[in-house]
């Protein structure tokens, strides 16, 4: 059996392109649709190394169905990245793979934690709620898909936590959320392209929920912030910023300021991204033993 053709949406955001560039290096022969505008914007050096790892570009919108059907076409397996405006626009999408019927593997966007396991805190609830209506819509439709809870990006959240450390001249303060103590997980952006891409056409992940979890990655803001400070050689003053703080936001403020706070509290006080693993739940690494995973240290290593 030959490699599946793969056709990744939002291939020129953050997370898409370790996507559609670890499908192109794992042998699928790779397609992504890029917006017309795109093609002439600051986007253009991205868009070049995606044609010279061999990736086609196709021209499209994902409000343009004849675009999305002549894309799907061409392809077996779809994979979305697109950002959290369009995710619901994705629902034109699941029209249109219902439609086609013959794409034997879907990923929407989620890129996150389970969406359906967050705090059932109104906000929290709300902000993934989008997720939640994707994922409700791909299995009414009945189309074969595989959900990837890859957690925190490292490097997306690193520049995130330690943005006012690595400007010049840093800053000495550090923002904790809650009292550093909960354990979240961090996984490479080029790990999670390249577990994603092992799972498209592996039978074990079909129709379930792919956990990335690896173990050196499970550590709590406090033992994050340890490594920075071994990184710079010195410690930062840390900003705790209570968890009733950041509960009374969620109450207060309007959509999408909401948006951060809910983020904050589902992951660095509930904890929600260690929910306990159920029978819809296959984890990366034991599916995938020989793909070693980045450290969040040695991660570190690129961004300081
Ligand atoms: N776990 C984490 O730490 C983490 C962090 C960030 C995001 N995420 C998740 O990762 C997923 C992707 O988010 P992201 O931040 O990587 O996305 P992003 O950087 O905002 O990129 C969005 C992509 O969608 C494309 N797009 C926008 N409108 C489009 C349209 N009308 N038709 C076709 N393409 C369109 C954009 O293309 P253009 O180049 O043309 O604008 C871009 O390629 C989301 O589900 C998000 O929640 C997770």
């Amino acid at each position: 059996m030959g490699k599946s053709r793969v056709l990744v949406l939002g291939a020129t955001g953050y997370i898409g392109k370790y996507i559609a560039k670890a499908s192109a290096q794992l042998g699928h022969p790779t397609f992504i649709l890029v917006r017309p505008a795109t093609l002439d914007s600051s986007k253009k050096e991205l868009l070049n190394s995606f044609t010279a790892a061999g990736i086609t570009i196709l021209h499209g919108d994902i409000g343009d169905k004849e675009s999305i059907v002549a894309a799907l076409k061409q392809v077996d397996v779809v994979i979305s990245a697109l950002g959290m405006p369009q995710l619901l626009d994705q629902l034109n999408l699941i029209k249109a793979i219902k439609e086609v019927g013959h794409i034997k593997r879907f990923l929407p966007s989620e890129f996150g934690t389970d969406v359906e396991r967050v705090s059932k805190i109104k906000a929290i609830q709300s902000v993934f709620h989008p997720k939640v209506e994707i994922r409700n819509a791909i299995r009414e439709a009945g189309i074969p898909y595989t959900f990837v809870s890859s957690n925190g990006f490292i490097a997306y959240c690193a520049s995130f936590f330690f943005k006012e450390n690595l400007q010049v001249p840093p800053s000495d303060k550090v923002t904790i959320f809650g009292d550093g103590n909960v354990k979240a997980i961090f996984v490479a952006e080029d790990d999670v392209g390249l577990a994603t891409i092992k799972a498209i056409d592996d039978p074990r992940t079909l129709n379930k929920q792919l956990v990335i979890r690896p173990k050196t990655n499970i550590l709590s803001l406090n033992e994050v912030v340890e490594l920075f400070e071994k990184k710079i050689g010195h410690n930062l003053e840390k900003n705790y910023i209570p968890a009733s703080v950041i509960r009374a936001q969620l109450d207060e403020l309007p959509f999408p300021d909401v948006i951060f706070p809910a983020f904050a509290f589902s992951v660095f006080v509930n904890g929600d991204n260690l929910f306990e693993l159920g029978p819809e739940d296959v984890q990366a690494t034991e599916l995938y033993p020989d793909l070693e995973f980045t450290t969040f240290s040695s991660a570190l290593d690129t961004i300081v």
